[in-house]
């Protein structure tokens, strides 16, 4: 039961996935003589990261790919809505991030002329995607900690819960959507270990917090994803953008009565040969898409929403009994192993699977440095919207993002800490008397659990049924004005209760999925992953929702 040691800091880093900790080594590597801070609200391998599966999308075939076939690939998945400038910085800056992440000790599958393997995934137009079997986040993550352990003047304290952003509201200043210098100073912090809300001053703060699959009543995202960097910066009155993208994942393991965190069949399964089949048995895509079970993933995910409702089934099957076993369980261990725990041998069953909400392809809105538009704040990784994605994310497209954006913070912030630093509203010298502790005054423990856990259970609901892959403007009145609701009690919750990683998660998420339905209600037209049904077709505007 620590309070902890540190109040102030020159580079804080909060979250600890592949976006957090490239820039954390990268930080500490050049500035050896300050102390890089990373916090993270669980174990510090509990990411999103760790559960990546395909790989990482990067040119590495010279002889039959290039960099504008990826480029390309990418802005056909985000259709229209990609930056361009950034999406060629991504695609060109790539493999040199790669080659960083081998150096630091992650291994990729070779062929036995030592040429790395080449998986392939919907919307990509050549074998691109490096990856370690089938768990290949599970890897890179286990490098870049171990890469970490090594740097002496990284700082990693675990199970620490960022609240707030500390930025001139706390010091009186007036400051709304239309303050032009909002500026960061660090963050409050729920320090589990004491129940304690501390504060921590920074030069530099980089929000790598992850996505916000947790929204939704079933995800492929670990219980950690639940949208808290987006809610912070919208509630200090920094840009988000593009939140109603919400990408759901075609082939998620469907098990019979569950909810919540679902097992994922890599698309790269689909990339292999696997076929997906309705409840007659027919290999629907070829209705849908001429790329069949290769299409961009909101294509294929609406389709297979389209077949469970025609069939009334709560799933598909994905049929890879004509697989080579020993092929697919070289390339898909962990799959296999998984599907045998639960009984479903794939040499002679087909997999159940159903979409499931994946990957948050807005965010934060970002430079082409990662800058947010608050000052000494970066964004990072998938809680970022840096104009990568657009409409629709390119599979294995954000592992590559969060590293090729980790480096561009970090070029960005060496230029902040050359500089002496000024702020218009503090003295940096005098920073940790002129920022306030935190005020838990008039709060007391809330009597019932019951009053967080039934209201995410509600948002959870509601977002999936009025805001999921099929929206049309009734289901998103009603989704308003439930999490309207939801809002008034959760607030009013929030400022009797003394705090709880529950209690911070579901306001969190009630700001995310208002986010999200604010998002899809200004836009007026269907486009990428936004599919409304009273407006079916693309609008001939073509806007980023800024919010
Ligand atoms: P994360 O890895 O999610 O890390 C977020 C960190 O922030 C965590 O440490 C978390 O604890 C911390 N955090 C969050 N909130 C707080 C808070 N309030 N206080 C303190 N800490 C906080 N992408 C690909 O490119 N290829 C793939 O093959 C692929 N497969 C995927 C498979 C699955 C099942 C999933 C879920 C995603 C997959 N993705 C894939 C997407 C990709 O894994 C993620 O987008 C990426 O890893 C996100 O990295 P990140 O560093 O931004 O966030
Ligand atoms: C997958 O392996 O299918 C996920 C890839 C991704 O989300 O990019």
């Amino acid at each position: 039961n620590k309070k902890l040691n540190i109040q102030q800091t020159d580079i804080l880093v909060i979250g600890s996935g592949i976006a957090g900790l490239t820039y954390a080594l990268k930080m500490a590597d050049q500035f050896p003589d300050k102390k890089v801070l990373v916090m993270t609200k669980a174990a510090a391998d509990e990411t999103n990261t760790k559960y990546a599966q395909g790989g990482i999308a990067v040119v590495n075939d010279w002889e039959n790919d290039s960099f504008e076939k990826h480029i390309e690939d990418t802005l056909i998945a985000g259709d229209g809505l990609c930056n361009e400038e950034v999406v060629e910085i991504v695609v060109k800056e790539g493999p040199e991030r790669v080659n960083e992440i081998i150096d630091w000790g992650a291994r990729f599958d070779k062929e036995k002329d030592g040429d790395y393997k080449r998986g392939m995934e919907g919307g990509h137009s050549e074998s691109r995607i490096l990856h370690y079997k089938d768990v290949t986040g599970k890897e890179m993550e286990r490098a870049l900690i171990d890469a970490v352990k090594k740097q002496k003047n990284i700082e990693f304290v675990q199970h620490c819960f960022v609240v707030d952003l500390i930025t001139q509201h706390h010091l009186g200043y007036l400051v709304n959507k239309s303050t032009p210098d909002v500026e960061c100073f660090g963050v409050y912090v729920l320090n589990l270990a004491t129940n304690k809300i501390e504060k921590i001053l920074s030069k530099i703060t980089l929000l790598a917090t992850g996505g916000n699959g947790q929204v939704y009543r079933t995800t492929t995202n670990p219980s950690i994803a639940t949208g808290d960097g987006v809610a912070m910066v919208y509630r200090a009155k920094g840009r988000v953008e593009n939140m109603e993208f919400i990408q759901f994942h075609p082939t998620a393991l469907y098990e019979y009565g569950t909810s919540g965190h679902a097992f994922l069949i890599t698309e790269a399964v689909r990339g292999d040969g696997g076929i997906l089949r309705n409840k007659h048995g027919e290999a629907f895509m070829e209705k849908y898409d001429e790329r069949k079970d290769l299409a961009p993933r909101d294509i294929v995910a609406r389709a297979i929403d389209s077949e469970m409702k025609i069939n009334g089934t709560e799933h598909v099957w994905l049929d890879c009994r004509h697989f080579d076993k020993e092929k697919f369980t070289e390339h898909f261990p962990n799959i296999f192993e998984k599907c045998l725990s639960i009984g479903i041998d794939i040499s002679k069953d087909m997999i159940p699977v159903a979409p499931a909400a994946h990957y948050s392809c807005g965010g934060i809105k970002t430079d082409e440095w990662g800058q947010s538009s608050i000052k000494n704040l970066y964004a990072c990784g998938e809680c970022s919207s840096t104009g990568l994605h657009g409409a629709n994310r390119l599979a294995s497209n954000s592992l590559l993002e969060a590293m090729v954006f980790a480096h561009r913070c970090f070029l960005d912030s060496t230029k902040i800490l050359a500089e002496s630093f000024t702020s218009s509203f503090v003295n940096w010298q005098n920073i940790e008397k002129e920022i306030p502790d935190w005020n838990a005054g008039g709060t007391s423990e809330p009597k019932e659990m019951i009053l967080i856990t039934q209201s995410l259970k509600e948002l959870q609901l509601l977002m999936s049924d009025y805001v999921g892959i099929v929206r049309n403007d009734i289901r998103l009145q009603r989704a308003m004005r439930r999490l309207d609701l939801l809002w008034e009690e959760t607030e009013k919750l929030y400022s009797s209760s003394t705090v709880s990683p529950q209690l911070l998660e579901l306001r969190n998420m009630i700001t995310v999925g208002y986010l999200i339905v604010k998002g899809a209600t200004f836009r007026k037209e269907s486009r990428g992953l936004h599919f409304n049904t009273d407006y079916p077709d693309k609008s001939w505007l073509v806007q980023n929702i800024v919010l």
